[in-house]
């Protein structure tokens, strides 16, 4: 893969808002769920979240869930995912949802806690990191998960299995299919952990790594000292 994976974004994400909450739940086995809990179980106390990238609102409600009392924003750059997020979040007085680039973001204020699933094999490390910085307050934490490619070789064969199996599944939800080709080769290239956290690192953060489900899931933790 040659291109910058920012290019992907459109490209997957514009025609799959409706069938994302479904597609993120059986394709990874329901680890998504786990998944998300574990980022929620991390979220230490807080007065104000921002979930970046939120799509269709899944760890949205589920941070304003746990903490009822706080301001959630969700950010996201395509006008679908949003539209849907807000639709299933009508209940939830305390989550707003704003479209704008995470790369580019500009909110005018600051939140204790900023967490984000799947964005950050997208994004530029030093680009996404500076833009959470500016909007965390001081000894704030920030929390990305994303898909990793296993290191032991038993499992990279299963996990390439894998994707072939998704790619024929996509012959049955067409809207996916270019998304189901394109991501192993996205995440098998990605080298996110390390880049965020060199990044984080160098910026005064703490940084800790969660792998999970065998390796094809990683999620880091970082405090600002
Ligand atoms: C796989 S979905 C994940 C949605 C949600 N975080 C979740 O875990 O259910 C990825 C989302 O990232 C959004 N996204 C990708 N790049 C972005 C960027 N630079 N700024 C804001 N959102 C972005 C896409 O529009 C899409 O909604």
């Amino acid at each position: 893969m040659n291109q910058n994976p920012r290019n992907l974004v459109p490209r997957f994400f514009n025609d799959t808002a409706k069938t994302y909450d479904k597609i993120a739940n059986w394709a990874t086995f329901g680890q998504d769920k786990y998944w998300k809990d574990k980022i929620i179980q991390n979220i230490p106390s807080a007065d104000s979240v921002l979930d970046l990238a939120c799509g269709t609102g899944i760890l949205t409600r589920m941070i304003a869930q746990k903490f009822p009392h706080a301001k959630i924003t969700g950010v996201d750059i395509s006008q679908t995912y949003l539209q849907i997020a807000k639709q299933n979040s009508t209940g939830f007085e305390n989550i707003s949802f704003v479209y704008q680039d995470a790369e580019e973001l500009d909110l005018k204020e600051k939140f204790d806690c900023i967490c984000s699933s799947y964005i950050p094999k997208y994004c530029d490390p030093k680009t996404l990191i500076q833009k959470c910085i500016s909007h965390l307050n001081p000894k704030g934490t920030i929390i990305l998960h994303d898909f990793i490619f296993p290191q032991n070789r038993l499992l990279q064969n299963l996990w390439n299995a894998y994707f072939e199996i998704l790619l024929f599944a996509g012959n049955f939800v067409p809207s996916w299919k270019f998304a189901f080709k394109e991501l192993p080769n996205l995440i098998r290239e990605s080298r996110w952990v390390d880049d965020y956290t060199e990044t984080l690192e160098k910026n005064n953060f703490i940084v800790s790594r969660h792998d999970m489900t065998w390796h094809t899931s990683s999620i880091i933790f970082a405090k600002m000292i």
